[in-house]
């Protein structure tokens, strides 16, 4: 397979691993962006994404001449084969995704385009965008491929290069079949469908891990009330290969940049055409409900009352591995402590200080133990495995109460016990 010329537009999470991903299978790439501040720390090699690998293939990429970061997508069209679009598409004004950014680039590169190149689509977008990009395009000589990304973050890299599946949506058979060719050194299996079946397959997935974790969710509530163990249940259930082991664990609810916004727009698409998507109405629904049973067990754990309660916070980020805050369940349980007149004390490992995006919910501190000192109690919210080995009897003499709610089931209740704390994890009996 020839080595590509490649143009990655918006130097995201997904744009940045993309590009980095597709230089190191040996293709040539430019990835462009709109933040000029970005561009420059990119050119120098500064990756401020916390995401493993991703810092080392970029400087990889630099060093073999195979990566190129420029300012503006009209600086980086002129000899390409293939341009990803990877752009934001954030929630717009009632749920539906947000296309501004893709409609702009389209308008600042379309006349720039050479002749035969391919317009992908990586970034969610709604079924019929490619087909919308075409008309925006208006150019008979370029094809439109619809290809989603199933990246995790904190995972971005091993996923792109470890894929469990390549999705390719076109009428434009050639144009697909040089878009799976980028990807054929990693030899996973490839669907090829038409535009809006590949858009849709994104949603599909995604929506479908949102409704199995409010699953999980709720079933760990259910479990509580009936005195089972969610964990031995989840593992009970996850042996049946229809089912599957990951994903099952429950939490204080699902969010991040991309389920949230993803549930929400397939709601709303399927509004617009009469379709009530109860089943993923109710996984929402659940999905706060479970904020609330949060900040309830929480609550309980430290004698009903909050006003006035210090208590310490682990993890703020939606999820471990991340940096990222964007509907943060972690935070928007923090909000909820606060409003009822709790005093909060974090530490995040990947959130050294108060960061743009923070709510002032909470004080950040450097150092776990610096935050359990004098609370009546410990909240864990974001399942970063170092918190399973702190030193829990220094942790017991720091507190000033027994209480730790652990909302992921991460710590070990024997070690907490025997440091004299109090464990209250989620569908699991103290
Ligand atoms: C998600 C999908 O997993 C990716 O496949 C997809 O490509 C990506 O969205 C996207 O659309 O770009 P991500 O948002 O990085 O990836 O996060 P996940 O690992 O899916 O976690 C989502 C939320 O579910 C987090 O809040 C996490 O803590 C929670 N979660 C996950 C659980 O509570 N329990 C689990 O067992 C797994």
């Amino acid at each position: 397979m020839f080595a590509r010329r490649i143009v990655v537009v918006g130097s995201g999470y997904v744009g940045l691993t993309t590009g980095a991903c597709l230089a190191s299978l040996g293709h040539k790439v430019i990835c462009a962006d709109v933040d000029a501040a970005k561009v420059t720390r990119l050119k120098a090699g500064e990756v401020t994404i916390l995401e493993p690998r991703l810092a080392e293939l970029v400087a990889e990429g630099l060093a073999a001449g195979r990566l190129e970061f420029v300012l503006g997508a009209r600086n980086a069209v002129a000899d390409a084969e293939v341009v990803f679009l990877c752009v934001p598409t954030p929630m717009g004004s009632g749920g539906a995704a947000d296309l501004a950014a893709v409609e702009s680039v389209i308008a600042e590169v379309r006349e720039l385009l050479p002749s035969g190149c391919v317009v992908v689509n990586k970034s969610t977008v709604p079924v019929g965008t490619a087909a919308r990009v075409h008309e925006l395009l208006d150019r008979a000589d370029v094809a439109v491929v619809s290809n989603p990304e199933f990246l995790r973050e904190g995972t971005a890299v091993h996923d792109f290069l470890n894929p469990d599946r390549i999705v390719v949506g076109s009428s434009a058979q050639d144009a697909a079949e040089r878009v799976a060719a980028l990807y054929a050194k990693l030899g996973a299996p490839t669907v090829f469908t038409d535009a809006p079946s590949a858009e849709m397959v994104k949603y599909a997935a995604n929506c479908f891990l949102a409704m199995k974790l409010s699953y999980v969710n709720a079933m760990a509530e259910l479990c509580e009330r009936l005195g089972a163990d969610v964990a031995d249940v989840t593992e009970g259930m996850g042996y049946d290969r229809r089912i599957g082991q990951s994903f099952l664990q429950p939490g204080p609810g699902w969010g991040g940049s991309c389920l949230p916004k993803d549930t929400h727009a397939l709601v709303q698409v399927a509004e617009a055409v009469d379709f009530d998507f109860m089943l993923l109405r109710a996984s929402i629904d659940t999905n706060t409900r479970q904020r609330d049973r949060m900040v309830a067990k929480i609550r309980d754990a430290v004698g009903g009352v909050l006003d006035g309660v210090r208590l310490a916070v682990l993890g703020l980020a939606f999820k471990a591995g991340t940096n990222d805050l964007r509907d943060s369940p972690a935070l928007a349980v923090a909000e909820k402590l606060r409003a009822e007149g709790a005093e909060l004390v974090a530490f995040d490992p990947g959130i050294p200080a108060a960061v743009p995006g923070m709510t002032d919910a909470v004080r950040v501190v450097s150092d776990p133990y610096q935050a359990a000192e004098g609370a009546l109690g410990l909240v864990l919210l974001t399942e970063w495995p170092e918190f399973r080995t702190l030193d829990w009897p220094r942790v017991a003499g720091l507190l000033a109460g027994k209480a730790v709610v652990d909302t992921r089931n991460l710590l070990d209740a024997d070690v907490l016990r025997r440091a004299g704390l109090a464990w209250h994890g989620v569908g699991r009996s103290p």
